[in-house]
């Protein structure tokens, strides 16, 4: 699918897709109400296809990754508690410190393999204030990422996933998914999102992003949870009224855009290969099972980043090191191709 307005290769992130011509009248005829008022029935049909889909009780749709991340953070936690997640997450990396400065919580850093964290690891991380003298904080939430985006796209195997959700819960912790590309994990390791999610007791799901969508995260958990969850969108300046038509396209993305994933992830992969066999690149080939390729560079990642974008091509130069290449719906077999023969004109002679 091309669809792009653009005749650039931008492989800088899958937020740049743009909605189709087929999702933008999905988008036109959907009916709307006020989701403030609880009346959008558009907005209220994603919600409860993707309670269903996710097994949980309900979903509330929100502006942002960013924003359903927040908001569940501050659900689960109260100031004071501290919150478990992997060095390179998101939540911690790139939410402005949303953490501190909206829940007044602190985090315990894990330091995972490829951005992948153990149990034993998460058990370890785990700090309690009860038995500590109140010297410590109160660590009352995991949180995990998958896939895993500093961690190449990476996703968690199943048995290690519920494992540590099983741990958290054993010892008194909330558990949360940020599942910003979780279909692409579902699609790479052949997982179900109901299965997957099973012992997490909240997940966020973004439309915006391989799904294709302009706008829109779904967080997902039990009626108790998301009916205070409502509170903080409402509270964090996310209660919208005719919603309804980014829901469509929600929906429309839901129908037409997922199974499609594995063709990304295909592409990255013959994207990865080529490069890597490459003298000016490599490519730890063990974390391409999804829609991203982190590549490293012999020369300073900026001035490969600056030659590619002179011949139409986008990509971020994540580290001084290391650009980065995400696939999405606007990327064709064309453009693959296109791209490795630049590489190898560029950079390989
Ligand atoms: C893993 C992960 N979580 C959360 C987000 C935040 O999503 P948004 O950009 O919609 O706020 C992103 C965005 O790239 C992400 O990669």
């Amino acid at each position: 699918m091309r669809e792009h307005p653009s005749e650039r290769i931008d492989f800088r992130s899958d937020t740049v897709t743009q909605p189709t011509k087929a999702m933008r009248d999905a988008m036109m005829s959907a009916p709307v109400g006020d989701d403030v008022l609880g009346d959008d029935p558009t907005v209220i049909a994603l919600q409860e296809r993707m309670a269903t889909m996710f097994d949980k009780e309900a979903a509330l749709f929100v502006p942002s990754g960013t924003m359903s991340n927040a908001i569940a953070l501050r659900t689960h936690t109260v100031p004071g508690d501290e919150i478990v997640c992997d060095k390179t997450a998101h939540i911690y990396r790139y939410e402005g410190g949303g953490y501190a400065a909206l829940c007044g919580a602190s985090i315990a850093l894990v330091d995972g393999e490829k951005s992948l964290m153990t149990p034993e690891q998460v058990k370890r991380a785990i700090r309690k204030a009860e038995g500590s003298g109140s010297h410590y904080p109160n660590g009352s939430l995991v949180c995990v990422e998958n896939t895993t985006n500093l961690g190449g796209g990476s996703c968690y195997d199943q048995a290690t996933f519920d494992q540590i959700a099983i741990l958290a819960k054993a010892n008194d912790c909330k558990t949360h998914i940020d599942g910003a590309r979780i279909f692409n994990a579902a699609i790479a390791t052949g997982v179900d999102v109901a299965t997957m999610c099973k012992h997490y007791d909240s997940v966020s799901v973004c439309l915006s992003k391989g799904l294709g969508a302009p706008v829109g995260s779904v967080l997902i958990g039990s009626s108790s949870f998301i009916a205070r969850a409502h509170r903080w969108r409402k509270l964090f300046g996310g209660g919208w009224r005719q919603a309804g038509m980014l829901a469509a396209a929600g929906m429309h993305a839901l129908d037409h855009h997922v199974e499609r994933l594995a063709e990304d992830h295909q592409r990255a992969t013959t994207i990865a290969k080529a490069l890597d066999g490459m003298n000016a690149f490599s490519v730890d080939m063990s974390t391409v099972q999804t829609n991203m390729v982190y590549v490293e560079c012999t020369k300073p990642a900026i001035e490969i980043a600056s030659e590619l974008q002179k011949n139409g091509v986008d990509v971020f130069d994540i580290s001084p090191t290391h650009i980065r290449i995400v696939v999405h719906l606007h990327i064709t077999d064309d453009d693959v191709n296109a791209f490795i023969a630049l590489c190898k004109q560029l950079f390989d002679s």
